[in-house]
């Protein structure tokens, strides 16, 4: 693969880029699917002065693998966790620990697009799945299981699976993911990336962790960018068997999670009234938003993330960047292939009142 044809990842726009270029004097970024918050324990161990910061971090942080083990359950230690420098650098180590320029790479319709970045970086060929096109489920452009086991060729090495998935914020069931996992050849490797997981009902929507023991091809990859807030710090860990974790290991390099990155996780994973304070948000987020696209006859995708993503139409464009000029970014997706639709956070209540207001005034505009 020549590098020129990778296409590069777009990040959504800078709050500053725009501050300037429409000289706004607030500006309220909705498009990376960031936590609005971050916790108080976070903050305080930051604000200290006397970070050892001349000293490598710990290479190999226990107390964290530890708590990851525990706060992860289902009998898994340290021995099956890995961290990363966000979870993007896990889903790396394990494109290159799977595969190589013979390799197919099944990656589904609308993915994010760091699967097919890596993946070709590795010069695998990659082979898209179809999307879920019934327009009356609730996976309506989610993964289509039935479509990525019908992409299965002898040269198959990987397939990503996003639950719940980004930017579609569709989820699919574990008994669905139990029975795909059956009829995959025992050499391809899958990964489940469950980056958006802390934000579903845990009650309802299982984690496919359940069934690392039942699969020895099974990768899960979590992130601390999303609940738990640390988005800046990079932080994201890799659960698989002992065996997988440890072929990986050899993947990371020694100091791959910084001083910060390490202890504000534990803190964060220990501060429980935050990342329940930060669900409680997003929950009631999710239906003042539902309720402004259900007011405004606008159709949305899954609601299972921290994220709704909106059939804004052959409008999709002017309304972005009506939007931008207000001082609200959201994320356009053509990137994506879904070119009528945008994706908008879920912010802190005043930043999404200010976002339901300007919709409000774009579509009145309009009629
Ligand atoms: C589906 C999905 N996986 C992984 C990531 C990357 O997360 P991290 O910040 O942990 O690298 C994202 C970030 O938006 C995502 O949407």
């Amino acid at each position: 693969m020549r590098l020129k044809n990778i296409k590069k990842y777009t990040p959504g726009f800078n709050i500053h880029d725009i501050q300037k270029k429409y000289n706004l004097k607030k500006v309220i970024k909705l498009a990376s699917n960031e936590n609005p918050f971050i916790s108080k324990d976070v903050l305080t161990f930051i604000k200290k002065s006397n970070h050892k910061l001349n000293l490598y971090p710990d290479s190999n942080p226990d107390e964290l693998h530890r708590l990851l083990a525990n706060t992860i359950g289902h009998r898994m230690t340290s021995n099956n966790v890995i961290l990363g420098n966000g979870s993007n650098e896990i889903l790396e180590f394990i494109v290159r620990a799977n595969v190589d320029n013979k390799s197919e790479v099944i990656i589904p319709k609308h993915s994010f697009l760091v699967y097919e970045i890596i993946s070709k970086l590795q010069n695998a060929k990659i082979i898209i799945s179809k999307p879920d096109n019934d327009k009356a489920s609730e996976n309506y452009l989610g993964i289509n299981l039935e479509s990525v086991k019908g992409k299965i060729t002898k040269k198959t090495k990987l397939i990503f699976i996003a639950n719940p998935a980004n930017p579609t914020g569709t989820y699919i069931k574990l008994s669905e993911i139990d029975n795909f996992l059956q009829l995959v050849p025992k050499n391809i490797s899958v990964i489940i990336d469950e980056a958006y997981y802390e934000y579903l009902n845990p009650k309802i929507n299982k984690s496919a962790v359940s069934l690392i023991r039942k699969y020895k091809n099974l990768y899960v990859t979590r992130s601390f960018s999303k609940i738990y807030g640390l988005a800046s710090l990079r932080v994201g860990y890799g659960i698989s068997s002992q065996e997988n974790i440890s072929k990986l290991k050899t993947y990371k390099q020694p100091f791959n999670s910084n001083l910060f990155a390490q202890k504000a996780a534990l803190l964060a994973l220990k501060d429980f009234m935050f990342t329940r304070a930060s669900k409680e948000n997003n929950d009631i987020a999710r239906i003042k938003l539902t309720d402004l696209f259900n007011e405004l006859s606008i159709d949305y995708l899954g609601t299972y993330c921290n994220f709704i993503t909106f059939r804004a139409g052959r409008q999709s464009k002017q309304l972005f960047e009506y939007l931008l000029k207000k001082g609200v970014i959201v994320r356009p997706l053509t990137n994506y292939g879904l070119t009528d639709y945008l994706r908008v956070s879920l912010g802190t209540p005043i930043d999404n009142n200010v976002f339901i207001k300007h919709m409000k005034s774009f579509y009145s505009d309009k009629i």
